[in-house]
């Protein structure tokens, strides 16, 4: 264990020791494991993501997802009717790689929508925002406006354009619930006998009623028979805080979010006994989330017919849902994938090459990987005009 994970978990169980029941719910030790400011996973370093890091996220397998997204964004600009500024925000963006490819693209295939984009990034890693600030600094020497922001600072309808993320909501801490002979209990986390500051779970009341309301929102009622005790599964409330958050600061436009999960119907399916909590340490996945606290990413599905509910509720119209291979391919991804074939190696480096790009396009659209990822779009405020038609990405690919 590194001296920050040790400082990590002190700090937990001081938290723990100091609460008045010495036990903090799942999704307050899972905030802090992962976004502690000097010590969490996400806020000490920049190392966790990438091919040298513990995961992988489909802005990493080159720049293609970044620039068949533009196609789109630049679509979206002429559905709006062209507006300057026209707003681009990326929320949880990582190392930047995603905003500094899209920017690539529409400069050189969409220049009237590259003059009139302006990025806002929101990121709460102190770490991961200096990486963006790195890659994108030559794009605000070329004069493009770029601003970090945290989202409590703005005010409502704020952007026209378009709210992207991807991988983000998987991120965000989750409650966890357990059903038990006296009814649903919630996970906390609390110390283990013997003052070796281990962490254990232990059942207590749930800490707040939006759990139950949850399962009444969703459509799902979690009791027996139909569900065995001992099923245990995530509750994501702070995917609705921020998907309210959003809605209320965009203006005019479209909300589209990228990750995996499911509708609610099959992620609480009676059969998924344990949830989908995940931890990712060096691409090795488990499910024990005391392991290596602070040096390993702590991820669960997404319920997206809670997003989906939450955007009406907060004005934001469904538009569509699709697995991120039907979305990419509608694109163009089948293109790119059919001119690499045409490719004439001439020699060995340009062959690798090639072969390189179509193992990355080809992940981007793997159906038991990043193909099967659900993307989801929103619209706000969009004319009668704008919404004559799907979108590229979400027509029927040609
Ligand atoms: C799994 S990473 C995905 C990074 C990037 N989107 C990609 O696809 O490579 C999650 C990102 O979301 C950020 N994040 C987590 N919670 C956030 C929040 N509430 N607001 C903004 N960013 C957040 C993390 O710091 C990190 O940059």
């Amino acid at each position: 264990m590194s001296s920050d994970d040790q400082a990590l978990t002190g700090i937990i169980a001081q938290q723990i020791e100091d609460s008045p029941q010495r036990r903090i719910p799942f999704a307050a030790f899972m905030d802090l494991a992962l976004y502690h400011p000097q010590h969490g996973y996400y806020g000490a370093g920049n190392q966790q993501l990438g091919p040298t890091g513990d995961f992988i996220t489909a802005s990493h397998l080159g720049s293609d997802f970044g620039e068949l997204l533009a196609d789109q964004l630049a679509e979206m600009w002429v559905r709006l009717g062209h507006p300057h500024p026209f707003d681009w925000v990326e929320m949880g963006a990582g190392q930047g790689q995603l905003a500094h490819h899209v920017l690539g693209r529409l400069k050189t295939t969409h220049p009237n929508c590259f003059k009139a984009v302006s990025c806002t990034l929101i990121e709460t890693s102190p770490a991961l925002q200096a990486a963006q600030k790195r890659q994108l600094r030559s794009w605000q020497d070329q004069g493009v406006p770029i601003a970090w922001k945290a989202l409590a600072d703005l005010p409502p309808n704020t952007w026209t354009g378009c709210l992207f993320s991807n991988e983000l909501v998987d991120a965000f801490p989750v409650h966890r619930v357990t059903l038990t002979d006296t009814g649903l209990q919630e996970q906390y986390v609390g110390l283990t006998p013997g003052g070796d500051r281990s962490f254990e779970t232990v059942l207590g009341p749930l800490s707040t009623s939006a759990l139950a309301d949850y399962f009444k929102w969703v459509g799902i009622d979690l009791a027996p028979p139909r569900y065995p005790l001992g099923y245990t599964t995530e509750v994501n409330v702070a995917a609705l805080t921020w998907s309210a958050a959003i809605a209320e600061r965009l203006q005019r436009g479209y909300v589209l979010t990228i990750d995996y999960g499911y509708d609610a119907q099959r992620y609480y399916t009676p059969q998924r006994t344990q949830g989908t909590l995940q931890c990712y340490n060096r691409h090795r996945h488990h499910s024990d989330p005391f392991y290596d606290v602070g040096s390993q990413d702590i991820t669960a599905h997404v319920d997206f017919t809670a997003l989906i509910n939450q955007g009406k509720a907060h004005g934001l119209e469904c538009l569509g849902q699709r697995p991120q291979a039907l979305f990419l391919m509608a694109l163009g991804l089948g293109d790119l994938l059919e001119a690499l074939r045409s490719i004439q190696a001439t020699d060995g480096k340009t062959l690798q090459a090639a072969i390189q790009h179509r193992n990355h396009l080809q992940s981007l659209i793997n159906p038991i990987g990043l193909g099967q990822f659900q993307v989801l779009l929103q619209g706000k405020g969009l004319s009668p005009q704008a919404l004559s038609c799907p979108l590229k990405g979400f027509s029927n690919p040609g």
